[in-house]
């Protein structure tokens, strides 16, 4: 891993729960058939997926989807102690237990190594970030895309999966995502909805992975899966 970030930490905001709530069922009707598909596309001798979720809040979604895609194996991490604690005790507190949902990671995406540590047994298969990039420094996206191309930490075929709410080709796509972006402007300054077409896009293409799934998702969200092009 090539740099670190450190400088651009900040203050952490949470989302609602109820918003994790309403999100868990409509991220699971799109990350069910996606997972099913890398698995599909795999040899047999890399027949188990392993999932890290970033910036997991309080693991609400990761366990839902978990206990609904129980062979896969899932990795939630947050960038603090006390919020790993809080996603342990959701998952622990899930009935019947999940037995592929991992002790959660500290993982602050601008540090090389907490990813180092996250990821030592092996490369993941995919990265999760839902609900992270617009609540953000665009300096966070940037480590992201960074730390994932490297092989060590995501498998030279693996995907990243972002979700939130995003502008395309310049334009708010709707009038409660102007709206929504005023209000984290006014939380914070470096947050804010990130243009697919002008922002991710090419951030992505530099790292080496391409736009493969673009999925509309209630209230003006989207599902983006960008995959990793491997190497001729
Ligand atoms: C809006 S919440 C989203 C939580 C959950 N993914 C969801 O969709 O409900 C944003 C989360 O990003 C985490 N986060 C913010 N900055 C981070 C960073 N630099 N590294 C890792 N996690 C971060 C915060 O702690 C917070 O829990």
């Amino acid at each position: 891993m090539s740099s670190n970030h450190s400088g651009v930490l900040y203050p952490l905001r949470k989302s609602a729960a109820g918003s994790a709530d309403r999100n868990k069922g409509p991220i699971l009707s799109v990350v069910g058939p996606l997972l099913d598909d890398l698995y599909g596309s795999r040899p047999l001798s890399r027949k188990n997926l392993r999932i890290l979720e970033l910036a997991s809040g309080e693991g609400r979604q990761v366990a839902h989807i978990a206990s609904k895609l129980p062979t896969y194996d899932f990795h939630p991490s947050e960038a603090d102690e006390a919020s790993c604690a809080q996603i342990d005790d959701v998952v622990a507190s899930t009935t019947p237990p999940l037995a592929n949902v991992q002790k959660a990671k500290l993982l602050r995406i601008e540090e090389p190594d907490d990813w180092r540590i996250a990821t030592r047994q092996r490369p993941v298969d995919a990265v999760f970030a839902f609900n992270l990039v617009h609540i953000a420094p665009w300096e966070v996206t940037q480590c992201l895309f960074e730390m994932v191309a490297n092989p060590e930490v995501l498998a030279d075929d693996g995907i990243a999966a972002l979700y939130g709410a995003w502008n395309e080709r310049g334009q708010f796509t709707s009038d409660g995502n102007r709206e929504f972006d005023a209000v984290l402007k006014g939380r914070d300054a470096r947050f804010g909805l990130r243009d697919v077409d002008s922002e991710l896009v090419p951030l992505a293409k530099k790292h080496g992975f391409l736009l493969t799934q673009r999925t509309e998702m209630p209230a003006g969200n989207l599902f983006l899966v960008f995959r990793k092009q491997q190497l001729p």
